[in-house]
C-alpha cells in the first residue's frame, strides 16, 4: 500500500525552533530526521548530501537563514545583519553547482533590505515567514510542473529517469518524479525506468524508494544499461531534474545525465527537463560556464562501503559531480509556468518572474 512521504525540509518550533529534514544519507535503510538547531548543522547537512536535490537545497537555505536570525543573540539590527551575513556567506559556500541554493540566498537577502529598519524582532518574524514562504512555493510549483507535463506523457508511457529529482529533492512532489507522479494520478499507467546514478546511487537508493512508497512500478538498471533498454525501443521519453539551466536551455544536471540525452537522441526518444523557473540562471548565457562541483575520490573509489582495489594504487580519480547538457539535446523543459521549447533563449525568459 502506497505510505506518505515526510516533508524533505521544514521548519519545526520544536527545541526552540529547528530546521528539520529526512536524512537522506541513511535512505533506503532507515527514514531518521535530523533536526538542525545551529546554522552550521544545516550547511553540513547539504555539505554531505543529507539535504540535496536542486530545490531542496534552495529550501534549506532559505530555513537555514531563519534559523540564523532565531538562533542570533544580537539585541541590535546592525548586529543581527553582521550574523545574518556571516551565516549568508557559510551557506553559500556549501555547493556550487546548483543555482537554487543562491536563488534562495537572494530571496532572504531581499528581506533583510527591506525589513532590518523594522528592528530585530521583525526582521526574525520576516525572515522565517519568507523561508517558510519559498518552501511552500516549491511544493505548488512542483505540482504545477506535473500537470503542465501531462500533455508528454502518453499513456502506458515507460518513462527513464536519472538520478533522483523527487519529493526528496524539493519541498515535495518532485520535479522529473513530479511529472511521473501526475501521470501516475492521472491513470497514464506509467512505468519508470530507474538509473541507479553512481558514484552516490540517489537512483536506487532514493527514486527507486520513492517510487516503492508510492506504488508506481519502476525497474532498477545500472547506468551502463540505458542504451540497451533504448535499443529494444521500451523506453518512451526521459525525464529528468536539473541544477541550473543557462539561458539559452543547456542544463546542468546529476552526472551521467548528458550520456542518457546523447543515447536518447540516437534512439528518438523525446528527452525532457523539468524544473522550476528559480533553476533558470539568466545571467548565464550558455552551459559551459555553470560552475561544475567536484567531489571527494572516495565517492568514485569507494563501492558499497568498500574500496575498490585500483590494479595500480596511483591511479588518479576524477569526480565531477554534475554534467551539462547541450540544449540541442532537450526536447521541452516544463516549468510551473508551461512547456518551453526551442529556442530556448525566447521562450525561457518569456517564463521570467
Ligand atoms: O548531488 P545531488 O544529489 O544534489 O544532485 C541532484 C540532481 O542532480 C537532481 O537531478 C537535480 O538537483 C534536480 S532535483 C529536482
Amino acid at each position: 500500500m502506497a505510505q506518505r512521504v515526510p516533508p524533505t525540509v521544514t521548519w519545526v518550533d520544536e527545541d526552540g525552533g529547528a530546521v528539520r529534514m529526512i536524512d537522506q544519507t541513511r535512505l533506503p535503510g532507515e527514514l531518521v530526521m535530523l533536526n538542525c538547531t545551529e546554522v552550521e548543522c544545516v550547511a553540513q547537512a547539504i555539505e554531505r548530501l543529507s539535504v540535496r536535490g536542486a530545490p531542496a537545497i534552495g529550501c534549506a537555505a532559505a530555513l537555514g537563514m531563519a534559523l540564523a536570525g532565531h538562533t542570533s543573540e544580537a539585541e541590535d539590527v546592525e548586529a543581527l545583519v553582521g550574523d545574518l551575513r556571516a551565516a549568508r556567506d557559510r551557506l553559500a559556500a556549501t555547493r556550487p553547482t546548483a543555482v537554487n541554493l543562491f536563488w534562495a540566498l537572494e530571496e532572504m537577502d531581499r528581506v533583510i533590505a527591506d525589513r532590518a529598519q523594522e528592528g530585530p524582532h521583525a526582521l526574525r518574524q520576516a525572515l522565517l515567514e519568507r523561508a517558510r514562504e519559498i518552501v511552500e512555493d516549491d511544493l505548488q510549483r512542483c505540482m504545477a510542473m506535473g500537470h503542465n507535463a501531462l500533455a508528454l506523457i502518453p499513456q502506458g508511457a515507460n518513462i527513464l529517469t536519472h538520478c533522483n529529482a523527487g519529493a526528496l529533492a524539493t519541498a515535495g512532489y518532485g520535479t522529473a518524479l513530479g511529472v511521473v507522479r501526475a501521470a501516475h494520478e492521472a491513470g497514464r499507467g506509467v512505468h519508470v525506468w530507474v538509473d541507479e546514478t553512481r558514484p552516490l546511487l540517489q537512483g536506487a537508493r532514493l527514486t527507486a524508494w520513492e517510487l516503492c512508497m508510492e506504488g508506481i512500478p519502476a525497474t532498477l538498471i545500472t547506468d551502463n544499461m540505458a542504451g540497451y533498454v533504448m535499443s529494444q525501443g521500451r523506453v518512451d521519453c526521459v525525464v529528468v531534474g536539473s541544477d541550473r539551466i543557462a539561458a539559452n536551455g543547456d542544463v546542468a544536471n546529476k552526472i551521467g545525465t548528458y550520456t542518457v540525452a546523447v543515447l536518447a537522441r540516437r534512439h528518438d526518444v523525446p528527452f525532457y527537463v523539468a524544473a522550476p523557473v528559480s533553476t533558470v540562471d539568466y545571467g548565464l548565457a550558455s552551459g559551459d560556464i555553470i560552475p561544475i562541483e567536484e567531489r571527494s575520490h572516495d565517492e568514485v573509489a569507494m563501492l558499497a562501503h568498500r574500496v575498490t582495489e585500483p590494479v595500480c594504487p596511483d591511479i588518479a580519480i576524477y569526480n565531477p559531480a554534475f554534467d551539462v547538457t547541450p540544449h540541442d539535446l532537450v526536447d521541452a523543459i516544463v516549468t510551473e509556468k508551461g512547456v518551453a521549447r526551442a529556442p530556448y533563449v525566447q521562450s525561457l525568459a518569456a517564463m521570467r518572474d
